[in-house]
């Protein structure tokens, strides 16, 4: 029978991420890359207030907080734009750029939602192959653009890898397709400290996704935020709703900028002694893993899904990833340091076995 909705999204998948019996009382949850200690008092608390301010029944209210972001991203307000996530801003992007016969680059294996966005789009999907060695496969990247490119995606760091490309590298690629949109996706730069954000002013074609769901700990509120040349943001506000975003994350996220050290801190912790010393314990074990730039590891071990259940009987989540040969490697979200230790211990002890 012939649907109600265009033939090739009736055909397609959904994004679905593995959430069943995902119990945050049952485990320690290393799979979604999430932080895996609670947000600051002070976020709370703002929360609790604003509804006690009885404003609810009332439409979101943006206020400065695209300014503040422009404070914090050292670039100008009109250089800013609020989304619902980034998974949000990916799919504005995607669909403001998208054109009939149009093609986009999206490097793999990558964070599901471009390939999603980009098959609702219709576009045509190129896809270079990561590797262990060489990370973003750049010169690949280049030789792929044509005239019909109109997105190139750079997941950085790139997930489930965490490999980085450096600023030259997406300048040689901006360069080279002017006319196509290069979509940085920036979700865990608290944690690379690596951003293009300098280079928006050069290149008018860059734009870049952030998001408070990672290191500031808020992926249940969906705040995220893009930028881009101030013309870019224009043409992208055309497409986003006007209240989008919901106030508790504005109230969150103004929070959170407020007290930014509950970062800090946890980013110092994870990326300074626990990603340290899980590296150490798969490096003594012969584990391959590749170099990540996020608070995330992709760990070879030799038997993957029998770690994983292994782990998941010992209380510990990891999520399974499959590279381009069908190799099964562990996701593993790294948390706080104690969280570091007990994840060492299983796996010691599944090792052991
Ligand atoms: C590379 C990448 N981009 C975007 C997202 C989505 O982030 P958000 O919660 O801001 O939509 C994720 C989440 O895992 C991710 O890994």
């Amino acid at each position: 029978m012939m649907g109600i909705f265009k033939a090739h999204i009736e055909a397609m998948s959904a994004y679905q991420p593995p959430l069943e019996g995902r119990n945050p009382d049952d485990y320690t949850l290393l799979d979604f890359n999430e932080r895996t200690i609670p947000i600051s008092a002070p976020i709370k608390q703002a929360l609790i207030d604003y509804i006690e301010t009885d404003r609810l029944q009332q439409y979101p209210f943006y206020g400065n907080i695209c300014q503040r972001l422009a404070n914090y991203c050292c670039v100008d307000e009109n250089q800013v734009m609020l989304s619902n996530g980034s998974d949000q801003g990916i799919e504005l992007i995607i669909r403001a750029a998208a054109q009939a016969d149009g093609e986009i680059i999206i490097p793999q294996p990558s964070f599901a939602m471009y390939e999603q966005v980009a098959k609702v789009e219709g576009l045509k999907i190129v896809s270079p192959a990561y590797s262990r060695e060489r990370g973003y496969p750049l010169e690949e990247v280049l030789a792929a653009i044509t005239a019909a490119t109109r997105v190139i995606v750079i997941a950085n760091p790139n997930n489930p890898c965490g490999t980085l490309v450096d600023n030259a590298g997406i300048a040689r690629i901006a360069e080279a397709a002017p006319e196509a949109a290069i979509l940085i996706d920036e979700c865990y730069y608290e944690y690379s400290a690596a951003s293009c954000a300098s280079l928006l002013t050069k290149y008018s074609n860059i734009v870049i996704t952030r998001t408070f769901s990672k290191t500031w700990g808020l992926p249940s509120l969906r705040f995220g935020y893009l930028l881009s040349a101030p013309q870019n943001i224009q043409t992208l506000l055309n497409v986003r709703g006007p209240y989008d975003i919901n106030q508790m994350a504005i109230v969150a996220a103004s929070a959170a900028l407020d007290s930014p050290e509950y970062t800090r801190t946890y980013v110092r912790e994870v990326m300074d002694e626990a990603k340290p010393l899980l590296e150490r314990f798969l490096d003594e074990r012969g584990v391959d893993y590749w170099p990540s730039a996020a608070n995330y590891l992709w760990a070879f071990p030799e038997q993957p899904e029998a770690m994983a259940e292994a782990l998941a009987a010992d209380g510990i989540l990891v999520r399974p990833k499959a590279d381009l040969n069908g190799r099964v490697g562990l996701r593993i979200t790294v948390g706080t340091l104690a969280q570091t230790e007990q994840l060492i211990q299983a796996i010691s002890g599944f090792l052991a076995k």
